[in-house]
């Protein structure tokens, strides 16, 4: 039922529908699936459906659309769907694919060549994919938007996001890794992608995060574009960042650690970062963070950082920014960490 409405909502609101016209095969031959030719969609949606036969249904309408350009949509939820291979998805386009809650494990690397220039959108959530969903995905220059949460990701490679014929995925906006087990970011993993606004790689598996695993190019339009980068409920703390981790993102960034081990912010690490735009800050709430000595550079110029460094609440409860001064009394002035 959920799959059913989540589906619906991303699909059947839309009211652009394509002047080539097309007929469906009847949905008989198609379950678990229908297709809709008004719209151009095809779902597959029915709970506790056999094995889905997505070549069988595929091919069939393939055979109907045969070399129209009608930019379909694809929604397959909670039918079992284990594997997709070269072929899987048939001569057909998408321009969006969804296929969530199936079990599926694998995914041929090239089971998007045929639709690979029309698919901006694609959500693979709450499947059993590893991290070789991303030689799949790289075959998709004019992707927006990736949602792979709630999978069984490990590690983000190098270049996760570009063609080996070098391409970039230069469109791509909103990044969702949300619940899966990664806990290594390989460096230049985001590397371009000048208009990223949302990475999300929240409850994971972090704890370190590697020197180069944030650097962007530095392009005129990606220093335009707001990213938020959502690192909350992972395994971080204090060491988890070095002097490098934020230094070459170059762009607005709004960094959330939320729900992490942090027990004091490093100034030589987040006094730069924080520095470094006007619009940058962090979301620190829900760590278990000493207000003492560490915390000094932070309340000595808190008119700037109290816009900045957001729920800096102390492990007694109080936020930072109502501490008094001389409760800092102690504190040698040179005190670094
Ligand atoms: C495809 O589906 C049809 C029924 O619509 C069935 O008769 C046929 O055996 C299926 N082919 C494969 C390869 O599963
Ligand atoms: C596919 O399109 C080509 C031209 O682009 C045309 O010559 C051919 O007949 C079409 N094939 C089918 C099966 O419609
Ligand atoms: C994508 O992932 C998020 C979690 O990051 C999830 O809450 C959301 O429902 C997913 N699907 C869509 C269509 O946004
Ligand atoms: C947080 O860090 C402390 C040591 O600094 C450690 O004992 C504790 O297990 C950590 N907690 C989590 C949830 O990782
Ligand atoms: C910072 O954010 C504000 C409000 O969103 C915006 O008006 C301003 O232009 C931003 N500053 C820069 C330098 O982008
Ligand atoms: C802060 O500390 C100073 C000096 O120790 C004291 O005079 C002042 O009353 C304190 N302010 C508050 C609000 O507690």
């Amino acid at each position: 039922m959920f799959i059913l409405r989540l589906l619906s909502a991303i699909f059947l609101t839309k009211s652009v529908v394509s002047d080539v016209e097309i007929t469906c095969p009847p949905n008989e031959v198609l379950f678990p699936c229908n297709c809709d030719s008004e719209v151009a969609v095809i779902m597959c949606d029915i709970k506790d459906a056999e094995i889905c036969n997505i070549e069988n249904i595929t091919s069939k309408i393939s055979e109907v659309v045969q070399n129209k350009s009608v930019h379909f949509e694809l929604a397959i939820g909670g039918v079992k769907l284990t594997k997709l291979k070269e072929k899987s998805l048939g001569s057909v386009l998408y321009s969006r694919i969804a296929i969530i809650d199936t079990g599926l494990k694998s995914i041929h690397k090239n089971v998007f060549s045929h639709t690979s220039h029309v698919t901006y959108y694609i959500d693979l959530e709450g499947n059993h994919l590893k991290n070789d969903v991303f030689d799949a995905l790289r075959s998709l220059p004019t992707l927006t938007y990736i949602n792979l949460s709630r999978n069984k990701l490990t590690v983000i490679p190098s270049h996760a996001f570009r063609h080996t014929n070098g391409q970039f995925q230069s469109r791509l906006r909103v990044i969702l890794l949300t619940q899966n087990d990664i806990h290594t970011i390989s460096g230049h993993a985001f590397f371009y992608l000048p208009h990223v606004s949302h990475l999300d790689i929240s409850e994971n598996e972090l704890d370190l995060i590697g020197d180069q695993a944030f650097d962007f190019d530095d392009i005129p339009i990606g220093r335009q574009i707001h990213l938020t980068i959502d690192l909350a409920k992972n395994k971080l703390h204090s060491n988890s960042f070095n002097e490098k981790t934020l230094a070459n993102i170059h762009r607005p960034v709004k960094l959330k650690i939320a729900s992490n081990n942090f027990t004091h912010l490093s100034e030589s690490i987040f006094k730069p970062f924080l520095y470094k735009h006007e619009n940058n800050s962090i979301d620190v709430e829900a760590n278990p963070l000493y207000c003492d000595c560490s915390s000094l550079w932070l309340h000595r110029n808190m008119h700037i950082y109290r816009n900045k460094v957001l729920n800096h609440v102390c492990k007694d409860n109080r936020i930072l920014w109502s501490y008094n001064h001389s409760e800092f009394n102690n504190c040698d002035n040179s005190f670094f960490l």
